[in-house]
């Protein structure tokens, strides 16, 4: 029966702008992430176009992982990581954006990172965009809406797979770049605020601007995979899609159409792209009735067939249910739309766990593309207490990922080639949907709270202990 390979990537996930904090040291310009307050889960981050004196902004200093890194990566190294995943900020590197050439301190930054992911072994996973890009291309151009931001990204990959040859082998070019075929991904993926736009649950959306930008994206996610391919053949080129399965609520074929076209948008599309090199047979008709056309150049279509992945990576975190009927129970609140599944319990905010889902979700995109795949998201968010003695005790969260591991599992004995596994955000760090330091993943406990107080100091979680035994018995002992 087949196993976890040898070779098996075992790691943890996190962003850039979610953990590096240092928001305007050594040269790095204001991101598209920088501009956002904080919020919880039941009071939207707010979107500011300034700096609003006195506001909190949980990504200026986050964890401070700018200036923790050693110890941070120390004590992933102490649990046996395999692989780090982490992002570039795109501004350390061009401030605007705009720039022609790169500013040395933020990559002499990134320099230190790999070298400290090396001294232990561990290979770096590096998300090229993680939700965020300079705030300046936001301004100029309402974010990749502009078709001159897909120069400036290739001229921002240039640079770093240029300086990073030998410490880097894998990259994804966007973070769950389908979040762009959902409102939600407005601002948060794409940089695009619209004008009325205030809060980031609340965002003024235009389809049409929203499905250009993400065309700019496609097209210049295939040129940097093509340069990479012809430049750095050692290279590894990975998309990376939100993978939402969506069930139909009931088997009556009204529910079950709205299942299949729900997983066709927000899942398929922007894999079938990135994976096949063109648009699927199914994204013409949704845009006609949509309303939406795209601008397209004449060689953007064979520039998509030129630019193909390699290996396929998804965060998982939950399913969600459609119904043609308008009476049933919707989730609400949580960002994420569909009904409740009756069959399913759901995390404090509202996310339905289904570990089962996750041997669903990888068969059917093993079957679909039949490339490597990777899980490079995955985890709880909870709210953590500190017992007197100290400790953490988060059983709640080992047996969350002992159960979407066990899954995985099956799917690798039910043929699918799994490369790796991240659990998101293995440090606590601000959250991408509510900017709060409440919702913790973590293996590691962040003294860091929503106040925007605390001492930064790192502590394991129960955890922390466990993953390790994971990660030594190849995923034997759970
Ligand atoms: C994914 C993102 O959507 O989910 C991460 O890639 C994000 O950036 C993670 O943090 C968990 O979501 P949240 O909202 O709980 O932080």
């Amino acid at each position: 029966m087949r196993q976890f390979r040898k070779d098996f990537l075992w790691g943890g996930a996190t962003a850039a702008n979610q953990f590096e904090g240092a928001w305007n040291v050594d040269g790095k310009g204001a991101s598209t992430s920088d501009m956002c307050t904080g919020g919880s889960h039941t009071v939207p981050k707010r979107i500011t176009r300034s700096i609003e004196e006195g506001t909190f902004y949980p990504s200026h200093e986050a964890i401070d992982f700018y200036h923790h890194y050693k110890e941070d990566i120390a004590l992933f190294a102490e649990m046996g990581f395999k692989v780090f995943r982490l992002s570039i900020a795109w501004t350390r590197i061009f401030p605007t954006g705009m720039e022609t050439e790169p500013n040395e301190e933020g990559l002499a930054f990134y320099d230190r990172v790999f070298d400290e992911c090396k001294k232990y072994g561990i290979e770096p996973l590096v998300t090229i965009s993680h939700y965020e890009m300079p705030f300046a291309l936001t301004e100029k151009y309402n974010g990749w809406v502009g078709r001159e931001c897909i120069d400036h990204y290739v001229r921002y990959c240039e640079a770093i797979f240029k300086r990073y040859q030998g410490k880097v082998k894998y990259w994804l070019t966007f973070n769950e770049i389908n979040a762009g075929a959902m409102p939600l991904g407005n601002f948060l993926s794409l940089g695009i605020l619209n004008e009325g736009t205030t809060d980031f649950v609340h965002q003024v959306d235009i389809p049409e601007l929203r499905f250009q930008g993400l065309h700019h994206q496609f097209v210049a996610s295939a040129k940097a995979v093509k340069l990479a391919h012809e430049k750095y053949p050692e290279y590894k080129m990975g998309c990376m899609i939100a993978y939402m399965t969506t069930y139909p609520l009931t088997c009556n074929p009204d529910d079950v159409m709205k299942a299949q076209q729900a997983n066709q948008i927000s899942n398929w599309l922007c894999s079938d792209v990135h994976v096949r090199g063109a648009y699927p047979s199914f994204a013409e008709r949704y845009f006609e009735d949509n309303n939406i056309r795209i601008k397209m150049e004449d060689r953007d279509l064979e520039i998509l067939k030129e630019g193909c992945v390699d290996f396929y990576t998804f965060s998982y975190y939950m399913t969600t249910c459609v119904t043609a009927n308008e009476d049933a129970d919707n989730i609400g609140g949580n960002l994420i739309g569909g009904v409740k599944n009756p069959y399913l319990k759901a995390s404090d905010w509202g996310w339905q766990i289904d570990p089962k889902g996750l041997r669903y979700t990888l068969n059917e995109i093993y079957g679909r593309y039949e490339i490597p795949l990777m899980v490079v998201e995955n985890g709880l968010g909870a709210s953590d207490e500190i017992s007197e003695d100290g400790s953490i005790n988060d059983d709640y969260r080992i047996n969350y990922l002992r159960e979407h591991i066990e899954e995985m599992k099956e799917a690798v004995k039910d043929g699918v080639d799994l490369m790796g596994y991240t659990p998101w955000g293995c440090i606590d760090l601000v959250s991408a949907s509510t900017g709060e330091m409440k919702k913790r993943y973590g293996f590691i406990y962040v003294d860091k709270y929503d106040d925007g107080t605390g001492d930064l100091s790192r502590r394991k979680k129960k955890s922390f202990d466990w993953y390790k035994k994971v990660i030594a018995s190849n995923g034997e002992e759970l």
